[in-house]
């Protein structure tokens, strides 16, 4: 039987945060699963960057990067640490994570605890010079109250550009007051405008909610088209409540992910490749748990996709299922590599139209 497979009842027994930090205490010593699978057609190189597979870790499962060497045993091809915040902070008060298990889901507003930028920073570089080679990327956000977000971003990301592989903006979380409201069209320009003062040659990616409407990420993509982002993370959590919430979660404050996300989050890539005719590189993120899902967001148009919830209900044999299923459905598709999938239902849907026409 494989070790997840029995831990997973004790670990579900636990609140949700302990059973996380019990998850995160094994990784830093290594005590976790190894995979080592590895082909040619799911490698690929993007904004200068290569990466050995498509599949990464999302952010806010190692917010404070302590078990990067842990989480690169179990096979990503990418991991994301933070979000990482100026100063540190506690977050928001306990309980903040609730598990959905009938639907495969959780809502979290853990309000960006974290020992901060400079712990942050030295775990992440001591890191990086035993490491160079492999695909880190850091999360930066700001601090609760923070008086000037924008600079708070500008140090974070001047601190962590000589170490980070690229560096994710989270203008998204839905736990940290007026957060959102920074990728509404002025404020995102702003920031980016001053983001440019900062930028070298770290790839900067933007990560947005998938909760904006056709309008609001129309907007973003007019401003992510002047400014210089070489990618966006679609998405983080979500504030919406599907009917299929639990009525005893339905009034719980934070960002929902997991399968109840899955289909807004697919729409919203579907949108954002539309948007760009596939010129604008989507990390895809939101309910992935199967092949198939990992699947759909790079048929949807992302070209890199991100797990977290579905790591937690499917444990880490996920990555392995997931890494061997997709050279499957390239093989079964025709397709000789990963990047020839990107966008496919696109593609589909317009050859069905023109056979149609
Ligand atoms: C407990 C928890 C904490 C999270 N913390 C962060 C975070 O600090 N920064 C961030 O950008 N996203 C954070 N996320 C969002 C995830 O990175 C991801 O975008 C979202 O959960 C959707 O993916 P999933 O359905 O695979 O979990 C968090 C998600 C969860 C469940």
């Amino acid at each position: 039987m494989a070790v997840y497979t029995m831990l997973k009842p004790l670990l579900m027994s636990m609140p949700p945060e302990t059973a996380h930090r019990a998850t995160l205490n094994m990784l830093r010593l290594r005590l976790g699963p190894r995979c080592h699978f590895k082909h040619d057609a799911l490698k690929s190189d993007m904004f200068g960057l290569h990466f050995p597979n498509p599949l990464g870790l999302a952010a806010g499962f190692d917010k404070d990067a302590e078990a990067l060497s842990g989480l690169f045993d179990m096979g990503f091809g990418f991991v994301e640490t933070g979000t990482v915040t100026l100063h540190p902070q506690e977050g928001n008060p306990r309980p903040r994570l609730f598990r959905d298990q009938k639907n495969k889901s959780v809502i979290n507003c853990m309000g960006f605890p974290g020992r901060g930028l400079d712990a942050f920073a030295a775990r992440l570089a001591a890191f990086r010079r035993k490491k160079p080679s492999v695909r880190v990327g850091a999360n930066i956000g700001v601090n609760k109250g923070s008086e000037d977000p924008i600079a708070d971003y500008k140090t974070c990301f001047s601190r962590l550009a000589p170490w980070a592989s690229y560096i994710t903006v989270n203008v998204s979380c839905p736990n940290t007051q007026g957060l959102p409201d920074l990728q509404m069209r002025d404020d995102l320009n702003r920031l980016l405008t001053e983001m440019d003062e900062v930028h070298g040659k770290t790839p900067l990616l933007l990560k947005v909610s998938p909760d904006l409407t056709h309008e609001q990420r129309e907007d973003v993509v007019e401003v992510v088209r002047q400014q210089r982002v070489e990618g966006v993370l679609v998405s983080n959590t979500s504030h919406t409540r599907p009917d299929a919430v639990p009525e005893k979660l339905k009034e719980q404050r934070g960002g929902l992910s997991g399968q109840l996300l899955k289909d807004l989050s697919t729409q919203a890539i579907m949108d954002y490749y539309d948007m760009t005719g596939g010129d604008l590189k989507i990390v895809g993120v939101g309910g992935i748990a199967s092949v198939d899902d990992a699947w759909e967001k790079i048929c949807a148009g992302a070209s890199l996709v991100q797990v977290y919830t579905g790591l937690v209900y499917q444990g880490p044999r996920l990555v392995r299922d997931i890494l061997a299923g997709l050279v499957e459905k390239l093989e079964a598709e025709g397709l000789s590599h990963i990047s020839d999938a990107v966008g496919l239902a696109h593609k589909k849907d317009r050859a069905s139209k023109g056979a149609v026409a």
